[in-house]
């Protein structure tokens, strides 16, 4: 069992406490950190916690506490992340891990220095679909990964500071493209090198100084490209959709409105549909266990066997920092117009890549373009002649 301080008892943090507790688990909140004391208490009454605090330190310092669980605003991350290596205690954080490279790389290498545990809590890539998919992914089932898309769209954040750019850090492209960034790094392959990235972003409806829509590529060094697309102002839920495409095969995710979950409803009795949602009549798209369809107990179980068993989880600070590189590049190049370089002063995955080779042996003298079954019957293919670049179709038997 590990016992856990709880820094912030906002949305994040009661799903985390959810996720936690909600299944007969082993660990458990004893401490929880809030600004308002009556937050604090609340929480500490709704999680059975011993002890709660408005002081931050106290809480990391709380010698009953070994695991602390960062779920506070951006801004807050960083001196967060301090006080667990100056009292050291192993640390897991929220996303993004910082509001930039710059505060990224500082953490991550306190949290070295201190030889604390760490752990980044990007629960997309924990859900049961996306685990499920990598797995397919890592086993070759779609090839050579070419493209890994991921979309994450919704009305707005729940909370002012998000909307202060201050506060933080950005807008949609940090708050979401963190997720999306990392899910297409893992489908791609995290030892691959982001090399450059080009976004457009622009706030097209909210009275605020960060973007409100983005839509960025993100090139790797092996010739794969990932892209993400992120909003603040779509109308209609949550919207988390992936989509990989291989040299061999093909994946759709839709992780949270359509789910194979549909209900119809007057609004007689109606409440709580799901994270986001826009409403509660008419045709709805309810989601079973969010905490499990969003990954958080797949991601809590990965990181507290890590813990014990004395390895890296699966998503360690590290990854947060070379997010934020990607996320920095994608802020310049909205701005430049321009393809921007990842600029990576610790990068730990294979250095000096190319493009694979693309080209697919038919015979000794032809490389294969196509191979179709017409609706006439005829099985045809389609090769380029090594030696001479002519393009061919022949009939096959
Ligand atoms: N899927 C996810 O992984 C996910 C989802 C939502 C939020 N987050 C992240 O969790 C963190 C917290 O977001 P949230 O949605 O829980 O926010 P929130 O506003 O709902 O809660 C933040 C909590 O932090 C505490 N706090 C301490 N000082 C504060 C201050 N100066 N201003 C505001 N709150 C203060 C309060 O207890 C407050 O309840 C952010 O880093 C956010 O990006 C992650």
């Amino acid at each position: 069992m590990k016992k856990i301080a709880m820094l912030g008892a906002g949305f994040i943090g009661r799903f985390y406490a959810d996720a936690l507790q909600g299944l007969r688990s082993r660990d458990k909140v004893v401490c929880i950190y809030a600004r308002r004391e009556e937050s604090a208490k609340k929480f500490a009454a709704d999680y059975n916690c011993e002890h709660w605090t408005t002081s931050m330190e106290e809480a990391v310092a709380n010698p009953d506490v070994e695991v602390v669980c960062i779920a506070l605003p951006n801004n807050l991350h960083e001196e967060a992340v301090m006080l667990c290596c100056k009292h050291k205690k192993a640390v897991i954080t929220t996303k993004p891990l910082g509001r930039n490279a710059e505060e990224a790389k500082r953490m991550l290498l306190a949290v070295e220095e201190a030889g604390i545990f760490n752990g980044y809590l990007e629960d997309l890539v924990y859900t049961p679909k996306f685990i499920k998919a990598h797995e397919s992914v890592k086993n070759g089932a779609v090839g050579r990964v070419l493209w890994a898309k991921s979309r994450e769209t919704h009305p707005g954040p729940h909370s002012e500071w998000f909307w202060n750019i201050e506060q933080a850090g950005g807008g949609c492209i940090l708050d979401l493209g963190c997720h999306c960034i990392e899910i297409g790094r893992s489908y791609i392959g995290k030892d691959i090198k982001p090399v450059e990235v080009m976004c457009w972003a622009d706030t097209q409806v909210k009275p605020i100084d960060a973007e409100d829509h983005a839509i960025g590529l993100v090139k790797y060094e092996n010739g794969a490209i990932g892209q993400f697309e992120v909003s603040w102002t779509f109308r209609g839920g949550m919207d988390l959709r992936d989509e990989v495409m291989g040299s061999e095969g093909t994946i759709w995710i839709n992780s949270f409105l359509r789910t194979g979950f549909e209900m119809f409803t007057t609004g007689k009795g109606a409440d709580y549909v799901a994270e986001k949602a826009e409403s509660n009549t008419g045709w709805l798209f309810p989601v079973g266990d969010e905490v499990n369809e969003l990954g958080y107990n797949h991601m809590f179980m990965d990181m507290f066997n890590s813990m014990e068993k004395g390895v890296d989880p699966r998503e360690t600070f590290y990854d947060g920092y070379v997010v934020n590189a990607i996320i920095d590049a994608a802020y310049k190049s909205a701005k430049t117009k321009l393809w921007e370089p990842v600029k990576l002063d610790i990068w730990r995955g294979k250095e000096g890549l190319t493009k694979d080779s693309h080209l697919v042996e038919y015979d000794a003298d032809n490389y294969l373009i196509k191979e179709e079954m017409t609706h006439y019957g005829a099985k045809k293919v389609i090769v380029k002649n090594k030696h001479t670049g002519k393009i061919e179709e022949k009939e096959v038997k």
